[in-house]
């Protein structure tokens, strides 16, 4: 999608109020040494993109609890994405690795819960790939987008359990 229909479509947004179009929310942790710097190049260089994303900045993805993601299809994101340092490059030396260790079983576990893997992107991306950050958040944001409102969690709470 191209920036100037990117801008076209938050302006709307902006004008048409309430009424406007069901857009996602997409919930992105990110850890504090690559990708949100890169986020962060994005906005400094004026770069426009989705405004879908709610950035929750962690010191690396090592620290990513599978729980984190849970609890933001709880509070209502739609959809989740995880990001930080590429292999080699973690602050930490190996906190990636284990994030991405504990992804690949994280997996089963979204699946045995009923969530659809599509709502879930993992991503590396450094402090200089703000483009790559940008694209990232607008093809999550489009993706999750065709998949619809997420809202098992609602109709759960809604029944009491
Ligand atoms: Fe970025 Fe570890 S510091 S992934």
């Amino acid at each position: 999608m191209s920036n100037a229909k990117v801008k076209a479509e938050i302006v709307s947004k902006e004008v048409e109020g309430k009424d406007a179009p069901w857009e996602p929310r997409i919930t992105a942790l990110v850890c504090n040494w690559c990708t949100y710097a890169g986020a962060d190049l994005a906005g400094t260089s004026r770069m426009e993109y989705r405004p879908n994303v709610r950035i929750i900045k962690l010191p690396c993805t090592g620290r990513i609890d599978p729980l984190f993601i849970i609890k933001a299809f709880e509070k209502g994101a739609d959809g989740v994405l995880v990001s930080g340092c590429h292999p080699g490059d973690c602050h930490y030396n190996a906190g990636n690795y284990h994030a991405r260790r504990r992804w690949i079983g994280f997996n089963s576990l979204m699946e045995f819960i009923g969530i659809d893997m599509k709502r879930l992107h993992f991503s590396w991306i450094s402090a200089s790939e703000a483009i790559k950050w940008v694209d990232l958040v607008n093809d999550v944001t489009e993706e999750v987008k065709k998949l619809g409102p997420f809202g098992e969690y609602q109709d759960i709470n809604k029944d009491g359990l």
